[in-house]
């Protein structure tokens, strides 16, 4: 399938873009500060913190899971049976627990995600998120794919 282009100029601080890749949902995420300060500080909750599974390319095998820290471009689909997980970014939300770091919950069997896709101990998904092969071609466009 061709790339899929993103104009990143309208993903603003804390949204959530959703475009199609190959018939899949693709999110981009970009991250505010405060977001990427919550990344790091819960590794002990994560199944595969320094993402040793090949479940991304080379470019993001790192804290961030990204070519730029502030932009998490991941496969929204739920490793465990496919489901599409939702955007739960909040801190500690009531339903999710006080342990939550923020960032995506599957509703059909409850597997949680963090804002780099990364999957939590003790839930059926077994794989953190699947991250795409992409690249910056300028400063304000994405290229998925
Ligand atoms: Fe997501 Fe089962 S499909 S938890």
């Amino acid at each position: 399938g061709a790339p899929v282009e993103v104009d990143m100029s309208r993903v603003e601080p804390g949204m959530l873009v959703t475009v199609e890749w190959r018939g899949k949902p693709v999110w981009v995420l970009h991250r505010t500060e405060q977001m990427l300060d919550v990344l790091g500080k819960h590794d002990d909750q994560l199944v595969d913190p320094q993402s040793i599974e090949p479940q991304q390319p080379a470019y993001a095998k790192n804290a961030t899971r990204s070519i730029k820290p502030q932009y998490l471009v991941a496969v929204g689909i739920c490793t465990h049976l496919g489901c599409i997980p939702l955007y739960r970014p909040e801190v500690a939300p009531a339903d999710l627990g006080q342990d939550w770091p923020g960032g995506f919950y599957c509703p059909c069997h409850g597997s949680k995600f963090d804002l780099a896709g990364r999957v939590a101990r003790n839930v059926p998904a077994p794989h953190n998120l699947e991250i795409p092969p992409h690249e910056y071609v300028s400063d304000t466009r994405l290229l998925i794919g």
